[in-house]
């Protein structure tokens, strides 16, 4: 049994500026991208007036190229896997905001790779997301053919064949709010919109942060629940370790528009987000921070290419803020099930050798 969540946290003064963080990820996103740290030909179709937008600094535009390179690693080998074990697997993105990685994955190698891609997140956000991707010739092309796509929810829902946008706020309990999304046949069909027999990657970037840890852990364990028997993973990219100064001033200023972070407060060190998917129950858990990702797991010939794109002046500064970001991971595999371990016990990101130095 779940305990009880209060109604009311579903419509607290704050969540205007919670969900507001999306446009902040979306023109970081698309700043990176204009200054050519990453290519993405979906992201202008999601935020408005791209050509009018202000590049982001190079310590933005550098963070969110790591974070990105380290996300899309594990997310491209989560599928690779699931095409050496001969299936398909599904991604639940949860609070996917402007996300562009389904599009950027069904127009690439792995395209066949995917069974289901999902994306929650308030409905405030997936209707505009729908929106866009009505509106956007480019970004409707990949679902499908467009007697497949229905909207639904009064605008606040999108289904395709692989593609689902689906409404949710996320600190509701999960069996009022899941259930019936993603274990229940959808319209028109006797499967549920998640297969549980298929390899699952839970994507949370940058959300549970803004949600109670114990909201958090229900969520997963919904999950958790429902791929009891199959093969589920995590991977969660976000902020820890703000007792300090930097932290500080980052949850200052966060403040001062209306956010707080509750979900940051258990994880005050490192050796906290490392053990993070071992305290929701499962069999893998690591975790690397963005600084760490940026000295060894980056491809010398990146590193050099990222070096040339703008002028860095301090790269102690780079180094304290990518210190406070990390990018965990873990895995839930059924017990007794040996082989299954060995395959998915490998999924991690692989350094590039020893650090030489920044
Ligand atoms: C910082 S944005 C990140 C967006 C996207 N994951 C990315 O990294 O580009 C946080 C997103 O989480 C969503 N979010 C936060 N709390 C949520 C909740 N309780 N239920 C659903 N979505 C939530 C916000 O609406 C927003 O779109």
């Amino acid at each position: 049994m779940e305990p009880p969540v209060r109604q009311t946290h579903a419509r607290r003064d704050d969540d205007g500026a919670i969900r507001a963080t999306d446009s902040d990820a979306a023109l970081a996103r698309l700043s990176a991208v204009s200054k050519h740290y990453l290519s993405d030909p979906f992201i202008k179709s999601f935020v408005s007036r791209p050509h009018l937008q202000q590049p982001r600094p190079p310590l933005i535009n550098i963070g969110t190229y790591v974070r990105s390179e380290g996300l899309d690693a594990l997310v491209d080998q989560w599928l690779e896997l699931a095409q050496a074990d001969g299936t398909q697997a599904q991604v639940v993105s949860l609070g996917a905001g402007s996300d562009t990685r389904f599009w950027r994955i069904a127009t690439g190698p792995r395209r066949d790779a995917l069974r289901a891609y999902v994306e929650l997140d308030f409905a405030e956000n997936t209707i505009k997301k729908a929106m866009a991707i009505r509106k956007s010739k480019e970004l409707s092309a990949v679902l499908g053919p467009p007697e497949n796509v229905t909207l639904a929810g009064g605008g606040t829902t999108l289904h395709s064949p692989i593609y689902h946008l689906l409404p949710a706020d996320l600190r509701l309990p999960p069996s009022e709010v899941l259930t019936p999304l993603l274990s229940t046949p959808t319209p028109g069909s006797s499967e549920p919109l998640l297969s549980p027999s298929h390899p699952t990657l839970l994507l949370f970037e940058c959300v549970l942060v803004y949600m109670a840890p114990a909201a958090s852990s229900r969520l997963v364990q919904w999950f958790t629940g429902y791929f009891e028997s199959g093969v589920l993973g995590g991977l969660i990219y976000e902020m820890y370790g703000l007792e300090d100064n930097f932290g500080n001033v980052m949850k200052d200023n966060l403040r001062a528009r209306g956010i707080s972070l509750p979900g940051v407060e258990p994880f005050t060190t490192f050796a906290s987000v490392q053990s993070r998917f071992a305290q929701y129950g499962f069999v893998t858990s690591h975790a690397l921070s963005l600084r760490e990702i940026r000295r060894s797991y980056i491809s010398p010939a990146e590193r050099e290419r990222i070096s040339q794109l703008e002028m860095l002046d301090e790269i102690e500064e780079l180094e304290l803020v990518l210190e406070h970001y990390a990018i965990s991971w873990g895995v839930q595999l059924p017990q007794n099930k040996d082989t299954l371990k060995a395959r998915w016990d490998t999924w991690g990101l692989v350094p590039y050798g020893p650090a030489k130095g920044v």
